[in-house]
């Protein structure tokens, strides 16, 4: 059965849409066929983040039956992908409970379908949720972030059972971060991955290229293959540099720490993430 994977987040600007492009490459060189779609039709930003203008058709044109969902494919590098309408007056008469019936049609030959989400809980997010059989929660290591995935795992509840998982996205592996094992522990979610701050990632997106292309040894590339490596259950030997960076960063917070710690456990956290709510 094709991995329809949503990537969610209740905060913007966590990631969302650099892990949907950089995921998809990732699964593509573990020989997976991959399908990628802009599900954020208000504020699309994939066809950016790709540098490809030159595509046929679009989400909006699938969800105002103006094209078949096959025929408005675009071939990213051996990526499937649907782009949405950058194009404001597109949204008008753009049907968002029709896109469950056209997604069946691309599960064919398909072993990924990865849905790059709009922020939030609104129609545009939900509409990915339902369709989705697995979500990832992107997420930065941070009390509000956090609590919004808890949100976002309660409305989930009324799609019925999914594989949920967390991607933290944006670590420094500071002290003022919420650690990784505390994550897991307050939201019940396992941590599928880190992929550390790493300002090549702007620097792709000003470029135009994805980072697993611009800079596929930086260490964020390296986790979003580490990422896909657990997602394929196919081997790939982690590199020495991923693990130090790590390494060395941890012990510089025993050395040298930060004037702000962040408990490193579950009760004192959730204590802070109570008042969230
Ligand atoms: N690991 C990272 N290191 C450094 N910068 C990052 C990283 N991940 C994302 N960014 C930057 O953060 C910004 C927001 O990323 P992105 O657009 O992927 O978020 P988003 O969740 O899709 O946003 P939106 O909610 O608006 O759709 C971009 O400028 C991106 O380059
Ligand atoms: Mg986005």
């Amino acid at each position: 059965m094709t991995r329809i994977i949503g990537i969610v987040s209740g905060k913007g600007g966590v990631g969302k849409s650099t892990v949907a492009v950089n995921l998809a490459l990732a699964l593509k060189a573990f020989k997976k066929s991959v399908t990628l779609v802009d599900c954020n039709l208000s504020t699309p930003h994939l066809s950016y983040y790709l540098g490809a203008n030159d595509y046929i058709g679009t989400i909006n044109d699938v969800l105002r039956d103006k094209m078949d969902i096959q025929s408005a494919m675009y071939n990213y590098n051996g990526v499937k992908y649907l782009p949405a309408s950058v194009k404001f007056e597109d949204l008008i008469g753009v049907e968002l409970t029709k896109f469950k019936k056209h997604l069946a049609k691309l599960e064919k030959n398909t072993d990924f379908i990865i849905l790059d989400a709009a922020p939030g809980l609104g129609k545009e997010a939900l509409f990915v949720m339902d369709a989705s059989r697995e979500i990832i929660f992107v997420t930065s290591p941070f009390v509000p972030m956090i609590a919004d995935v808890i949100r976002c795992k309660e409305v989930l509840r009324q799609f019925g059972e999914r594989k949920m998982s967390i991607l933290l996205n944006m670590v420094t592996y500071g002290t003022h971060e919420i650690k990784r094992d505390v994550v897991e522990e307050i939201t019940g979610l396992p941590v599928v991955g880190e992929i550390p701050y790493d300002k090549n990632v702007t620097e792709s997106l000003v470029m135009r290229y994805p980072m697993m292309e611009y800079k596929p040894n930086s260490l964020a590339s390296i986790n979003f293959m580490r990422m896909a490596s657990l997602l394929t259950e196919k081997d790939y030997e982690i590199p020495m540099k991923v693990k130090l960076h790590k390494m060395l960063k941890t012990v510089k917070n025993v050395l040298l720490p930060g004037n702000i710690k962040m408990p490193d456990n579950a009760e004192d956290v959730k204590k802070e993430l109570l008042s969230n709510f």
